[in-house]
């Protein structure tokens, strides 16, 4: 096993999706407001169905292994240099450690090594933690025609629905 360097004392590691990780994956999940929580429904469909792009972390304590983040993700069926990345997050006790970074960084290996060449992901405007760490890890925010400028902020108009504005991201991948 492959423990994340430089992680302080505790072991962490991170692994493909098995399919009744969507139980735990639901429990990080409601620890992490502001982001959306999904129907379990629909985490055992990703963790069943798409297990190659999405991530646990897991920390080892006693000999067990405790899931502490998540990223689930996809390639596009639309056009396959696209990728997504649909919900990203780690329990706030753990936060600040690069897990996040580094789950980011296995789903671009993975889907670099499918083809893509993009990678995006939505955030709220009022997640400022988020979108600070994504502009930190590369990501740069997408402008186009049905962008607005929110409290100086580019947001993609009613992206989710009417008056749900939602901040997009980008970022190109390297292709070996
Ligand atoms: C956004 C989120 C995934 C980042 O996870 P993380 O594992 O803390 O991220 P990393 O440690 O890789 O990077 C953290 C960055 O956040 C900042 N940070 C540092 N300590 C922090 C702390 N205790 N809490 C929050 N952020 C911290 C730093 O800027 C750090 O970058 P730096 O190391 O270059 O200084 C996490 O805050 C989270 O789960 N938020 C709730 C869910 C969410 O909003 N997800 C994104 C939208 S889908």
């Amino acid at each position: 096993v492959d423990y994340l360097p430089g992680v302080l004392m505790d072991k962490i590691q991170i692994r493909n999706s098995e399919e009744e990780d969507f139980l735990v994956i639901s429990q990080i999940a409601s620890k992490c407001s502001p982001m959306v929580t999904e129907r379990d429904s629909i985490y055992h469909i990703f963790t069943k169905f798409f297990q190659n792009t999405v991530f646990l972390a897991e920390k080892l304590e006693n000999g067990n292994n405790i899931a502490i983040g998540f990223l689930i993700g996809f390639i596009s069926q639309s056009n396959s240099d696209e990728s997504y990345i649909h919900l990203l997050c780690v329990d706030p006790k753990f936060r600040g450690r690069k897990i996040a970074s580094n789950l980011i960084k296995k789903f671009c290996d993975a889907v670099s090594q499918n083809g893509c060449k993009k990678v995006y992901l939505i955030t709220k405007p009022i997640n400022q933690r988020a979108i600070n760490f994504y502009q930190k890890s590369g990501f740069r925010i997408c402008t186009d025609s049905k962008i607005i400028n929110i409290r100086g902020m580019d947001v993609f108009k009613d992206y989710d629905g009417f008056g749900e504005h939602m901040v997009v991201f980008q970022k190109d991948l390297i292709v070996n």
